[in-house]
Order: C-alpha cells, then structure tokens, then sequence
C-alpha cells in the first residue's frame, strides 16, 4: 500500500483480463490510493465484469466504445455524477482488423487501416477531449505505445497507428498545457496479453527482447508498465508532457544484440 495516488479519481480503460496492461495500472493504481473506475467495450464486457471482480474494491464499470462520441459523453455525465471531476484517464485501447497485422501491410485496405488509426490514435484525442471539462490543473492522461521509430515483423498498420498516437499525444499536450492537464505515453516492452495474441507474428516481435534488453524482459510480467503509469498519473512528474517514457527493459537504447 502506498498513497501515490491518494483521493484520486482515475479512469481505467482496456481491462479485459489480468495479463491486461490495463488490469496492473488499475490494481496499482488502487493499491496507491486512488478510486477508480473501468470501461468495458461490447462484446467484452462480461469478461471486464469478471475480471473487476478480482480488484478491491470491486469498480463500477461504464460501457465504452471509444469510437461512439455519444459513449464518450455518456461517461462524461457518468463521471461528474459520480466524481464531479477526474483526476487520471488510463487510455490502454488499441485495434487493427486482422487484415491490417500479421504481415498484410502491401495489402490493407482504408477502411481497415481507417479503423486502425481511429481507435488506436485518434480515440486519444477524442476520450481526453470528451472529459477535459472534468480535469482540474494537475490532472493526467497516460496511453499505451509500442516503439514508433522502426518498422517490426506483423506490426504492420498498428505500428503506424502508434506513430500516430505519438504524435497526438504530443498535439494533446500542446493544447492542454495551458488547462495544466499533463498527456504522456508508455512505451512498453512486448507483453503477451489477448490483444498482442490477436497479432500473428508477435513471437517474431518478442524474439529476443529478453536477452536483448539490457534489465532482461519478461513478456509474462506487465507490473513495471503499470508501475509506470501509475507513477505518470501521480504529482511526481509535475512539469512532463508530450513525453514517451520507454518500459522495455532498455531494449530501445541498445544499436546491437548485447549478449
Ligand atoms: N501487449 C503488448 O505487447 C503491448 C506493448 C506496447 C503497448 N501495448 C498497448 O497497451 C494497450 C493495452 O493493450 P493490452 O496489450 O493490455 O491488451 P488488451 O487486449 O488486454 O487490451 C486492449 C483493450 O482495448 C480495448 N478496445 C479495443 N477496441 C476498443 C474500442 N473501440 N473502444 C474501447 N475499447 C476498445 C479492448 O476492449 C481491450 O480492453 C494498447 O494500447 C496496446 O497497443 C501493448
């Protein structure tokens, strides 16, 4: 236990079940302090359900599909309902129809990669705009990112979302500074969670991670990408934004295999 995050009131988006990225933020995020709530997308939502059962105390969960502008305003009348303001948003939502991943990148079509770059990127913009009006100076947006500088085996449209999640973060922070809410991106090593299994190819991505990281790696573990979102939600980074803080062991500074 800790109060990191005490009297915070932070949205945790993209649970869907223990491995999540999203699960680790939220039970941290609890265990520092603050009160939480999910959102759960479709089809999912009954395996959000059961798996907010495993977190104490158990959150509310809001539905959410980040690409329906009128979901986004649902939990914005939820959230001040409930909290009268936010204190955090975790975004962990990211999508590519299959034809867009696994090696498919000279044959995707714009409808695909079009939903690609709305929920993985776009969705950033809209989910901090639709509760910008419930933050108070102080507050903090944090998205999920997988390194945008190179191309990877299967990452395909999914790595050019991300390229593009970067850089709305950065456009984020811009327009938000002035309102003292701070938007940043994990850069997290390979983790398997359902949806990196949903990516054919991704052993070809986790490869040599863990030898080749100079702190090691493992993709069972997602704890230290939570740590680090839950340390980016709290007041110890008061003067960072439009920042990408690499969670991968250090395998993003490395030119050459290491061992
Ligand atoms: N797993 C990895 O190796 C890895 C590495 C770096 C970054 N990330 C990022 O971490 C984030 C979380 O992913 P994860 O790996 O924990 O997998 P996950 O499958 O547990 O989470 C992905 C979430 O996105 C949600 N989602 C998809 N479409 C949505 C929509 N239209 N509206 C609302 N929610 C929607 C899903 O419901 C799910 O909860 C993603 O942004 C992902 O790209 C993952």
């Amino acid at each position: 236990m800790g109060d990191l995050l005490k009297g915070k009131k932070v949205l945790v988006t993209g649970v869907l079940d223990r491995r999540s990225i999203a699960y680790s933020a939220a039970r941290l995020a609890q265990e520092q302090g603050a009160e939480i709530a999910l959102s759960s997308f479709g089809r999912a939502a009954s395996l959000t359900r059961r798996t907010a059962k495993k977190l104490d105390p158990e959150p509310p969960i809001l539905e959410l599909d980040v690409n329906k502008p009128e979901d986004i305003e649902s939990v914005a009348t939820d959230l001040r309902e409930r909290w009268g303001e936010v204190d955090g948003i975790v975004h962990a939502i990211a999508f590519a129809p299959e034809d867009a991943l696994g090696g498919n990148f000279l044959t995707a079509g714009w409808p695909s990669v079009a939903t690609a770059l709305q929920t993985s990127a776009y969705s950033l913009q809209a989910l901090s705009v639709g509760l910008a009006d419930l933050m108070k100076p102080g507050s903090s947006i944090v998205g999920l990112d997988f390194d945008a500088r190179v191309a990877w085996p299967a990452y395909d449209w999914m790595g050019v979302a991300k390229a593009a999640l970067e850089s709305t973060s950065r456009y984020l922070a811009r327009d938000l500074g002035g309102r003292g809410i701070r938007v940043n991106l994990v850069s997290a090593g390979p983790v398997k969670t359902l949806a990196a299994k949903g990516i054919s190819g991704f052993e070809e991505i986790e490869g040599e991670w863990g030898r080749q990281a100079p702190l090691g790696w493992d993709t069972a573990d997602p704890e230290p990408v939570g740590r680090a979102v839950v340390s980016l939600l709290s007041d110890w980074w008061p003067a960072t934004t439009g920042e990408l803080i690499h969670v991968d062991g250090g395998y993003h500074a490395m030119g050459a295999p290491i061992r």
